[in-house]
């Protein structure tokens, strides 16, 4: 084996959920709930939060924020853990959410978040979910394009208040799909378009026009392009509300570096003071940054084999977790009762999707692994639940939130059952 050591507690504790725990012989808990006892009680492939880290992180950025920068707003880009659970939690612990599309506003007003905080996104908002958020009475609509203002003037019959998305043109150092802020983006308009909408809105006697909009990216893991975010928007002109958009990266692996909420918030807070109108409410957007740490995904090891390498293959895979195959993102991997044991072997931990590209964590060093062995991913907590397929009929898995010692379930597992409701009984027609 090229000899790796097992990585020591203070690493593990930089990408593991803040509420975890090592026993003496090596098992994690979550929020003081044994994994061993979450596999037993859900089974595996299973989303695991850390329901007591996550209200922190958020208080990190609604406090951090509202003391830097008292006129603010701070919205759960809902995208990165769309359930229920996630928009209970968010309202209760100060945030507001941003939604794109049906799907998630109805969530988001199922969990009791009160319209009067949630913002709809979308390049290409339907009328139906337009109607949706018209009727819900949401704070804001963020206007994408032409379209979307076409629609949203036909259909509203009370006032509304409205956001424009523009393109600032600002490419942060991401994976490709991942940027949003080029000048050859989807999202949004070019600045030469601003003002001819921003008249359009403004003549509308229904509509009420409160700011611009920018997002530059996700995962990014340098602060400047925020400063640069900011003074994109600050260059069009004075209004009452600028949206920065989301995107502060997360530390994945061991050796990748991300910035701290605080340097952030610094970083956008500073910028703001010095170029955006004093009374002027500042919006941030977070996602990614708010839920990937608390987050972790449980699998059991189903194969041990080696071919021209070593694998150990896992029971779930690029069905659960599609960053692996869409952005390349590397995690890191565990034997879940194993922890700090001496590694034995180097092999890539691998998922049982029918693709190569189906490749958790590589050349890790782990200690003997064995079928029946449970494998944690850290930092699964943003995008893996919401980007869950059915991929060789994979069953999406089951998300838990634990907290001081005891475990809830926030989405039951589907189920084969689930995979079957929606098709249509075979050969009533002959295809
Ligand atoms: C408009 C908008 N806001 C916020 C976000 C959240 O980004 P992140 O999860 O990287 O913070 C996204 C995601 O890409 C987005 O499209």
């Amino acid at each position: 084996m090229t000899q790796q050591a097992a990585p020591s507690v203070d690493l593990l504790m930089e990408i593991l959920p803040e509420e975890s725990t090592i026993s003496d012989t090596g098992e994690l808990s979550i929020g003081g709930v044994p994994v061993t006892e979450l596999a037993r009680q859900y089974g595996t492939p299973a989303y695991i939060m850390d329901e007591t880290g996550l209200r922190r992180q958020i208080r990190r950025f609604v406090d951090g924020i509202s003391s830097r920068r008292p006129n603010s707003e701070v919205l759960f880009a809902s995208k990165s853990l769309p359930c229920v659970a996630m928009y209970a939690i968010a309202q209760a612990e100060g945030l507001s959410v941003d939604v794109a599309g049906g799907g998630e506003l109805m969530m988001a007003l199922t969990a009791g978040v009160s319209p009067e905080r949630i913002y709809l996104h979308g390049n290409a908002k339907s009328n139906q979910e337009i109607q949706m958020a018209l009727e819900a009475g949401i704070r804001a609509i963020i206007v994408d394009n032409f379209d979307d203002l076409d629609r949203i003037e036909k259909l509203a019959a009370k006032p509304q208040k409205v956001l424009l998305r523009m393109i600032p043109g600002i490419t942060p150092a991401t994976h490709a799909s991942q940027v949003t802020g080029g000048n050859d983006s989807k999202f949004g308009l070019p600045p030469a378009d601003i003002t001819r909408a921003i008249a359009r809105i403004e003549a509308h006697p229904m509509l009420e026009f409160e700011g611009i909009h920018v997002h530059i990216g996700s995962q990014v893991l340098e602060t400047e392009p925020f400063a640069a975010a900011v003074r994109s928007v600050a260059e069009f002109g004075s209004f009452s509300t600028y949206d920065v958009g989301g995107g502060l990266g997360v530390k994945y692996t061991y050796d990748e570096v991300a910035p701290s909420v605080d340097s952030y918030l610094d970083t956008i807070t500073e910028a703001a003071d010095r170029l955006l109108p004093a009374d002027a409410k500042l919006i941030i957007e977070p996602g990614r940054s708010i839920v990937a740490r608390a987050g972790i995904t449980l699998y059991t090891v189903n194969t041990v084999k080696t071919t021209g390498k070593t694998f150990v293959a896992v029971n779930g895979g690029m069905a659960d977790n599609m960053d692996i195959a869409l952005t390349g993102q590397r995690y890191e991997a565990l034997l879940a009762t194993k922890i700090g044991v001496e590694p034995t072997v180097v092999a890539d931990v691998v998922g049982r999707q029918c693709e190569s590209g189906d490749l958790m964590c590589q050349d890790v060093a782990l200690p003997d692994p064995q079928v029946g062995d449970l494998v944690v991913m850290p930092a699964t907590g943003a995008y893996a639940y919401t980007l869950a397929n059915n991929y060789n009929g994979a069953c999406k898995p089951p998300v838990i939130f634990c907290a001081d010692g005891s475990s809830t379930l926030a989405v039951a597992r589907e189920t084969y059952e689930d995979l079957l409701h929606t098709q249509q009984p075979a050969l009533q027609r002959r295809w």
